[in-house]
């Protein structure tokens, strides 16, 4: 297992080559060095503790003392993710009771003397908003180095470890402790609340176009399917779209789902559910959207075995798929591997979660796409106090909106 310092180091030289640095990365602000507590810290926190399934309960500790490798940061806000979602209903994890919330961010109000930077070599200073990310505990350069190698498991975030004497663990409370040496996180006060709430779910899909990517197959004047018009689908249509892609059709049987997909970029929608005719008829109706051709590549963001069979169907042969719709598993889907693979030639790649590499890439994508006018905002549809969490959980599992967040005062 790679120590933090590896990953430290590690994360610094690849920003340091990527070409998107530029300013976010750039700006000095001053070190942090030894820092002094804000004013106005409380004795204790509140923390919405998964006491559980189904039900969560604010519970209140002492917050901790600050080590000298430690970040106490007062907590804006964070967003439901659908791993959260599992974890309220079926605690597959087996974390209950658990401090959960990972797309989290806020702000610093006491830090160690030994936290004078990121985990990009940006410096911080008690004031300056951060995200945690997950950690890659296993190896971290798996994938940030080669996109062709296997994805890994053994990562811990903070909002999915299991409880420990600190308490402060997840994002869904108003203080979190970040231990360090061993926490990745990321100085990101250049960018706004919602924006920061976004970046854990958008690295997902910065992740999947670069797997994408190394198919050779995606390319600028590409046609793409994107089936599934949830928050997955819905930011992978953002990114593409912010990437130069103009042919986007979007498949899904949601029709204000769809709608959204044109805000977010999509140039064409198909709803399945107009199509009674099988997978033929649904697969002319993509088709038709292209102006009769089939996709050179596409993204499978539903969690349906279904969705999987007909996805090879819109695709044309030598084309590419992305998979990245089973973060859990759904089941098996049957296909037919002469017609839909072999000879087809299609190439197919899988994605999961994201590396340190697509997080800091992110926060790039975050800007351009405010740039060129995505409402990415508008994916945040509810917003909840975090003392309404179990309500919060009721509306995300209902489906009643894209993404939920918990916001504090
Ligand atoms: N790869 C990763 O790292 C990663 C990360 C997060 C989530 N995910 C996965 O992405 C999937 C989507 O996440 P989400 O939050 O957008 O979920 P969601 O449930 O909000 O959205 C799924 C959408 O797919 C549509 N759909 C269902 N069956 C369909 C079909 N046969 N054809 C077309 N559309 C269909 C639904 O109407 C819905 O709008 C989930 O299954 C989740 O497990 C993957
Ligand atoms: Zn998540």
């Amino acid at each position: 297992m790679a120590n933090s310092q590896d990953i430290e180091a590690i994360v610094r030289q690849v920003l340091e080559s990527m070409d998107a640095r530029g300013s976010s990365f750039g700006s000095a602000s001053a070190p942090g060095g030894y820092s002094q507590a804000s004013a106005d810290i409380p004795k204790t926190a509140h923390v919405a503790m998964l006491t559980a399934i189904g039900h969560f309960d604010i519970k209140e500790f002492p917050i901790p003392p600050v080590g000298d490798d430690d970040i106490l940061v007062k907590v804006e806000g964070c967003g439901i993710c659908g791993t959260d979602a599992h974890e309220f209903k079926r605690d597959p994890f087996g974390l209950i009771p658990v401090a959960l919330g990972h797309e989290g961010t806020g702000t610093i109000v006491k830090m160690g003397k030994n936290v004078t930077k990121d985990s990009a070599g940006k410096p911080v200073k008690v004031g300056d908003k951060i995200v945690t990310c997950m950690i890659f505990a296993d190896d971290p350069e798996i994938t940030m180095f080669d996109l062709n190698k296997k994805n890994i498991g053994g990562a811990d975030v903070y909002g999915l470890v299991p409880d420990d004497e600190y308490h402060l663990n997840g994002w869904f409370a108003d203080y979190i402790l970040i231990r360090r040496p061993g926490s990745t996180f990321f100085n990101v006060s250049d960018l706004d609340l919602d924006s920061r709430i976004l970046i854990e779910p958008c690295a997902v899909l910065v992740h999947a176009v670069e797997r994408a990517k190394s198919t050779g197959i995606l390319r600028f004047n590409s046609r793409v399917v994107v089936q599934g018009c949830g928050p997955i689908g819905l930011i992978c249509i953002a990114v593409l779209h912010t990437m130069g892609i103009t042919q986007i059709v979007a498949v899904d049987g949601n029709a204000q789902r769809l709608e959204f997909a044109r805000k977010m970029g999509a140039t064409g929608t198909v709803n399945f559910k107009d199509y009674s005719g099988g997978i033929e008829a649904l697969a002319e109706g993509v088709k038709a959207q292209f102006g009769g051709h089939l996709a050179d590549f596409a993204f499978q963001c539903t969690g349906s075995p279904a969705g999987h069979s007909n996805i090879y169907k819109f695709i044309r042969n030598g084309g590419g798929l992305c998979e990245l719709g089973f973060f859990i598993n759904g089941g098996d889907a049957t296909i037919n591997p002469h017609f839909d693979i072999c000879s087809k030639e299609i190439t197919t790649v899988g994605s999961w979660v994201y590396t340190l590499r697509d997080y800091a890439t992110t926060f790039e994508f975050l800007k351009a796409a405010q740039k060129i006018g995505v409402p990415m905002k508008e994916l945040i549809t509810h917003k909840f106090a975090l003392k309404d969490i179990n309500e919060a959980y009721e509306v995300n599992l209902a489906q009643k909106g894209l993404k939920i967040a918990i916001i504090n005062d």
